[in-house]
This record gives C-alpha cells, sequence and structure tokens, in this order.
C-alpha cells in the first residue's frame, strides 16, 4: 500500500524483542526490508525485553536466531547483514517498572515527526503496562504508533479489556491490530481482481456462485507451544481473526476508496451480516477435531496428547470445519465452508469460488466428475489464481474438457517476494491502517464465535480424532456432503 511513499526515519520498538516472534518474523522481516532499501536509512529497531543484554549481544543474538529465517537465506550479503545489524540495538526494561520507561524515553526521546512504533509483541497481560508506561514518558505523541499481536483475549470479554487498556493511552488511529493474513499477496490480489476488473462483479453473487470453500491447512503441528496452545485451540488460533478476515475480503461490498476506514466499513457489514449461531446450530454446522499420531511426509508423528504441555484428556481442538452464511442481499443462502487444522495433509491455504452450472449441457464433457466452472486463489504454498473452465477437446468431435487459465503472481510479475510481516510493519511504519484490523471488526469477529467457544467449552463430546496427515475428520466431509459439495481436493 506505499506506493510513492518516500520511507520516514523512525524508531521501532520491539516489546518481546528475544522471543520467538521477533526473531522468527519481525527481524528477518526487516533484514528483507532493508536489504531492498525501503527503510529510512536513519530507522532503529530496539529489541526490548527484561533480559540484560548489551547492543552486541543483541546483534548476535540476531545473528544466531533470526537470520536462519531470512527467506533466500543463502544469498544473503555478509555486507547487507552487517549493515543491518547496525540499526539494531536493545534495551533491558520491566514493563511494570516506571523507572525502566524514562531510562527509555531517555534513548528515544519523543521527538514527532520522528515516527515512534512500538510492537507489542509480549504476553497481552503486558499491554496495560507497556502502553500507561510509554504514556508517563510521552511515547504515545502523535507520530507514535502501536501494533498489537495476536491473540488479543480469549473471548470476546477479554478482547474489549485488552482494547480498553490500549484505548486509555492511544486514539484508535494510533493502534494497529496485526492480522498477518492481509498482508499476503494473493489476499491483496484478491481485492485487486474483484475490483480492477469489470468481469467476476456481475457474477460475483448468489445467482451466480453456489457455494465458497476457505481452507487453510497446515502440515505442523503445535511446535513446542503447547501451554499456549491447549488454552487456545483451532477456533481463536485461526478462525477468529484469519478466516474471518478472508472471508471479509471475499465478500465485501466495492469500498467508495482505498481509503483504511472506507474498506475497514465494508468489511464490518460483512461480518455483522455472518449467521449468528444458535446452540442447536453449533451440532449441526460444526466439527471440532483433533490429532492423533500419524505419517507426514514419510516421518511418524505424536498425536495431540502426546505432544508436550497438553492436559490430560484435553478438548482442545486442532481442527475446525463449519458452514456459515452471510445474510444480505449478496449471499444470502450460499454455504460458506471453512476449514482449518494442524498436522494435515499438506500445507496448504486456498479460497474455492465454485460457480453455478450452465443451466442446460450442450456438449458431452469428457468422462469424470468435473465440477462447473470454478475459481481458486491459492494463498499457500504458492500465490496463484486459476479459473478452472471447459475448453473443447482436440479433435472432430464437440466434447468439452476441463482447462485452466492459470496466474502465479510471483512467476508471472517479475519483482521482490514480500513476505506478509514485511508488508505490514512497513505499512505501520507508514502509518498506513488499511491492512490492520479494527476496533469494531474485532469485537464483531469474537461475538460471532462466541456461540461456538461456548456449546464447545460445555460440551462433554470429545474433539472427533483425525490422524495427523489426513484432511481431517470424516465428519468434515460428511457436513459438505449434506449439500452435495466435497472439498476441493477430494474433487
Ligand atoms: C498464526 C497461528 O496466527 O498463524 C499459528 O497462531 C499458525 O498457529 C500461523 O501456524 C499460520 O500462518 P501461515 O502464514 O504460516 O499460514
Amino acid at each position: 500500500m506505499r506506493e510513492n511513499l518516500e520511507p520516514q526515519p523512525f524508531d521501532l520498538l520491539i516489546f518481546g524483542g528475544t522471543g520467538d516472534l521477533a526473531t522468527r518474523k519481525l527481524l528477518p522481516s526487516l533484514f528483507k526490508a532493508h536489504e531492498a532499501q525501503t527503510l529510512h536509512p536513519d530507522g532503529k529497531i530496539w529489541g526490548i525485553s527484561r533480559q540484560s543484554l548489551s547492543q552486541d549481544d543483541y546483534r548476535n543474538l540476531a545473528n544466531q536466531q533470526a537470520r536462519q529465517f531470512i527467506t533466500d537465506i543463502e544469498k544473503v550479503d555478509e555486507e547487507v547483514w552487517q549493515d543491518f545489524c547496525k540499526r539494531l540495538d536493545y534495551i533491558q526494561l520491566d514493563a511494570k517498572n516506571a523507572e525502566d520507561f524514562k531510562k527509555l524515553a531517555e534513548k528515544i526521546p519523543p521527538q514527532c515527526p520522528r515516527v515512534t512504533i512500538s510492537y507489542l509483541a509480549t504476553s497481552p497481560n503486558l499491554f496495560e503496562d507497556i502502553c500507561r508506561g510509554l504514556d508517563a514518558v510521552g511515547l504515545n505523541h502523535a507520530c507514535a504508533r502501536v501494533v498489537l499481536e495476536k491473540p488479543l483475549g480469549t473471548d470476546l470479554k477479554s478482547n474489549i479489556a485488552i482494547n480498553e487498556s490500549v484505548a486509555n493511552y492511544f486514539d484508535e488511529s494510533q493502534i494497529f491490530r496485526i492480522d498477518h493474513y492481509q498482508g499476503k499477496e494473493s489476499v491483496q490480489n484478491l481485492l485487486m481482481m474483484r475490483f480492477a476488473n469489470i468481469w467476476f462483479e456481475p457474477l460475483w453473487r448468489r445467482e451466480w456462485i453456489s457455494h465458497v470453500q476457505i481452507t487453510i491447512a497446515e502440515s505442523v503441528g503445535i511446535e513446542g507451544r503447547g501451554a499456549f496452545y491447549d488454552h487456545i485451540g483451532a477456533l481463536r488460533d485461526m478462525v477468529q481473526n484469519h478466516i474471518i478476515q478472508l472471508i471479509c475480503s471475499i465478500a465485501m461490498e466495492a469500498p467508495s476508496s482505498m481509503d483504511a476506514d472506507a474498506i475497514r466499513d465494508e468489511k464490518l457489514k460483512v461480518i455483522n451480516s455472518l449467521k449468528p449461531f444458535s446452540e442447536a446450530d453449533v451440532s449441526l454446522y460444526t466439527v471440532r477435531g483433533q490429532y492423533k499420531s500419524g505419517v507426514i511426509d514419510g516421518k511418524k508423528v505424536k498425536g495431540f496428547h502426546e505432544e508436550d504441555n497438553i492436559a490430560p484428556n484435553s478438548q482442545t481442538e486442532t481442527f475446525v470445519a463449519i458452514k456459515t452464511e452471510i445474510e444480505n442481499w449478496r449471499w444470502a443462502g450460499v454455504p460458506f465452508f471453512l476449514r482449518t487444522g494442524k498436522r494435515m495433509q499438506e500445507r496448504l491455504a486456498e479460497i474455492v469460488i465454485q460457480f453455478r452450472d450452465v443451466p442446460h449441457q450442450l456438449f458431452p464433457r469428457v468422462a469424470g466428475n468435473y465440477a462447473p466452472n470454478q475459481l481458486v486463489i491459492r494463498l499457500q504454498p504458492e500465490d496463484s489464481m486459476t479459473l478452472h473452465l471447459f475448453a473443447k477437446r482436440l479433435g472432430n468431435n464437440m466434447v468439452a474438457r476441463p482447462a485452466s487459465l492459470n496466474l502465479d503472481f510471483f512467476k508471472a510479475f517479475e519483482g521482490r517476494r514480500t513476505s506478509a510481516y514485511e508488508r505490514l510493519l512497513l505499512d505501520a511504519i507508514d502509518g498506513d491502517q488499511t491492512l490492520f484490523v479494527r476496533r469494531d471488526e474485532q469485537e464483531a469477529a469474537w461475538r460471532w464465535v462466541a456461540p461456538i467457544m461456548k456449546v464447545w467449552d460445555e460440551s462433554e463430546e470429545p474433539p472427533k480424532q483425525y490422524t495427523a496427515g489426513t484432511w481431517g475428520p470424516a465428519s468434515a466431509s460428511a457436513l459438505l456432503a449434506r449439500d452435495g459439495v466435497v472439498w476441493h481436493e477430494e474433487q
């Protein structure tokens, strides 16, 4: 979103600067931006945590723990890396200690128009303390922003409490709630495709679309995050945020402009139009699953219950499938099938827009069970858009065979692959909120998942088991079968 923007000088404060997010995502993404010269030369990155580290220690930590996560690591130029490290500095700070914030402000005095971005990659329990501390030393000035990393609560109530505590010190226009799925190339392309071309719009509605599928499948498990994940589960981890945001990009009306609030107003309308779940609906239209041991890529992997730090008899879901609808004129009656899970057969994130069939078949189709026209938008592993249609089979007979038009964004266009985090970090530095989630959107999303959480939390029925390395429990296929639909990979 940063066409024609001049990079601005900045101080980026990473609270939780030695943690996983900082080392796996933030520092590697910032390095890529540095390498591409999209950061202002006078932009400093400050790691902040309670540990006692020197500037050199922090640079070493970046070298040892973050560098390995840089994409195309083999192409990293040593000189460019050393130059990047010059941006890095470190501040020891205890979020509960007012004196530490004074020391922070001595190093980073409030000096608008220089931008200060405080990236809160800590537990949300600390958000209030951090924001209060920043406020006390004036680091919430007009050129200051705060980036909030998920999970922002575990339900509507805790989400409101977190939002309130930040809102006491920062204005909504300064708050950047990150949902990294919004920064993915294909998600941005979905908007471009819908609103820069004329031909999808007339078809993009209930009359011509029979259903929509969204899948975010991961082959990884919980990756050592057992203690965290066991309290969260897939609904809170993936559906409340990433999947709902994807629904918004698919279903929203054209905004009046690319202004952040014009877009977010439209997204909010979609979330508010999602059909509310009654308790009875939850058992009819949702499936929760949990993986048991299995084989992925030829390797045996543990079941969820055998992972570390999982409570005995844990009912936490590692897989969710949901059927929902959007109750408005454009979408009424079109099922949206949603699915996400850990330890599934492969890493795959895609949106399938299934169009209706032609009203009258004139041509015989080659043998096989072909779905009518489909638009498949892949977010992972590649970023692409494929239009499945019918064309004439070569030869004398008018026989229809399936064909596809494929656009792989990175193969088709020259240019550098920008990661979601890199894009979003640059947007936060530029002060562009378009891809960030507004408070009302987030609260509406929590409101929508609340009845599902309630029923599941109170239910004694255990999640459906699925073998690691599969596409989830059989009930997820049965959920679609009732509508005569099958998941895309089963077609
Ligand atoms: C995060 C979740 O938000 O998204 C993780 O907390 C998940 O559990 C990750 O693995 C998936 O992101 P991506 O970009 O790898 O699909």
